[in-house]
């Protein structure tokens, strides 16, 4: 382990909900006579992640004070940095046979109880506020705005205490807790993690700049996104195959850890790289990576927006440093990855694929170039094309 110690998490401390063993049998007795709140997924994403501590300092949905200082000023009111506000929005219906100080159980779309809430605080969700300021969209075409505006218009905050995180979760062998990476990185001693985020296969401008990264750190941890994704996107559990496949062949298992985030997708780019960039410091990783459009979506952000709002904060405010990548693509006149900044070729000469044309060849079963995808992805992408 380094002589320094790991990263702080966020704000100071790792925060920890679930309850032990005992008081778990307890909740699990009296949560069936308590009024439920069924989560959507978008919430249930999100008590995952304040359950283990991935949103620390955060021990609960927000307020109605922190939603708007989020809103605001990209900080809590405690001046702890923090641009997405995490909250549990519920229908007038439900909110009015709730009240404060009383404690409701949190269920899943199964109706199983994930966690007792202590109601202390309803308040009015301002959904065109989180649009504007958060998405920079009033726009329902916007995948991130679309769950926003179909959530309920009240919001609930209170005491959390967590019996489960998540019920039957997918990838339990991945789904690391940031306790858990914190121990393996420092199994490991790495000094210098830089974490992935993607919500997309591992394709060739990925792998290079992942790669690059971990030249110059001494663990990378491949964190792809596997909660809530928009229509379109790969599924997490075919994803899951191609990252296993390509770590198999073209990493170096020794340096290199792969595990999930439990974490729902807002297609909020800037705004969410730096959410992105805060939950992983919390999982221990002391560098991030952000490259073209980060959690982009469609024209709504430009190409580097995601890099520039880190500099809107003071210098280690963040804490986890980014590192921020150009468009990178497969140059065929120095038969390499590269970009702007290290290549000279013309636009002929270089390898750009867009998401549609690469969707059109998977689904014609043609392997997209070598240059774009390694083989065994594009076997892997075809299959589960082909329903397989
Ligand atoms: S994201 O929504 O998770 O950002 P994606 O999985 O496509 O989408 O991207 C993962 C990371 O790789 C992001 O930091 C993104 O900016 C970066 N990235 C994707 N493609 C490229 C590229 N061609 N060149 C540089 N960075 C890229």
């Amino acid at each position: 382990m380094s002589k320094h110690g790991l990263i702080p998490p966020h704000g100071g401390n790792l925060v920890n909900l679930v309850v032990d063993a005992a008081r778990g049998a307890l909740l699990k007795q009296t949560a069936n006579d308590l009024p439920k709140v069924a989560l959507g997924e978008r919430e249930q994403c999100d008590l995952e992640l304040l359950a283990v501590g991935g949103l620390s300092p955060l021990t609960g949905f927000v307020g109605e004070q922190e939603f708007h200082s989020v809103c605001d000023t990209m900080h809590l009111t405690s001046g702890v940095p923090w641009t997405i506000p995490i909250v549990c929005p519920v229908d007038r219906g439900t909110a009015g046979r709730i009240s404060v100080s009383q404690p409701v159980a949190l269920t899943d779309d199964r109706g199983q109880v994930l966690a007792v809430m202590t109601v202390t605080e309803k308040y009015t969700h301002d959904k065109r506020k989180e649009a504007e300021k958060v998405f920079g969209t009033k726009e329902a075409a916007h995948p991130g705005v679309a769950v926003t505006m179909t959530q309920g218009d009240i919001c609930l905050a209170g005491t959390l205490e967590v019996l489960t995180p998540r019920h039957d979760p997918q990838f339990a062998d991945w789904r690391l807790t940031p306790a858990q990476t914190r121990a393996a990185f420092a199994e490991h001693g790495w000094e210098t993690v830089v974490a992935f985020q993607t919500r997309n296969p591992i394709h060739r401008a990925h792998e290079y700049i992942t790669k690059c990264a971990l030249e110059v750190c001494n663990g990378l941890l491949i964190h792809p996104l596997v909660g809530q994704t928009q229509k379109g996107d790969i599924p997490a559990d075919v994803r899951m195959k191609c990252y296993e496949a390509l770590l198999a062949s073209y990493y170096n298992p020794k340096n290199t850890l792969l595990s999930v985030l439990p974490a729902a997708m807002r297609y909020a780019g800037p705004r969410e790289a730096i959410h992105h960039a805060i939950m992983r410091k919390n999982y221990g990783c002391t560098h991030f990576i952000v490259g073209r459009d980060h959690a982009g979506v469609g024209t709504y952000y430009g190409t580097y927006d995601a890099q520039k709002i880190f500099d809107e904060f003071e210098p280690g405010e963040i804490g986890i440093a980014p590192l921020k990548f150009e468009h990178t693509f497969w140059c065929k006149k120095s038969g390499a990855m590269a970009s702007d900044k290290t290549t000279n070729s013309t636009k002929e000469e270089r390898v750009f694929l867009s998401g549609t044309a690469v969707r059109d060849m998977l689904a014609k079963g043609q392997r997209p170039p070598v240059e774009f995808t390694r083989p065994e992805i594009a076997d892997i992408l075809i299959e589960s094309m082909r329903g397989g």
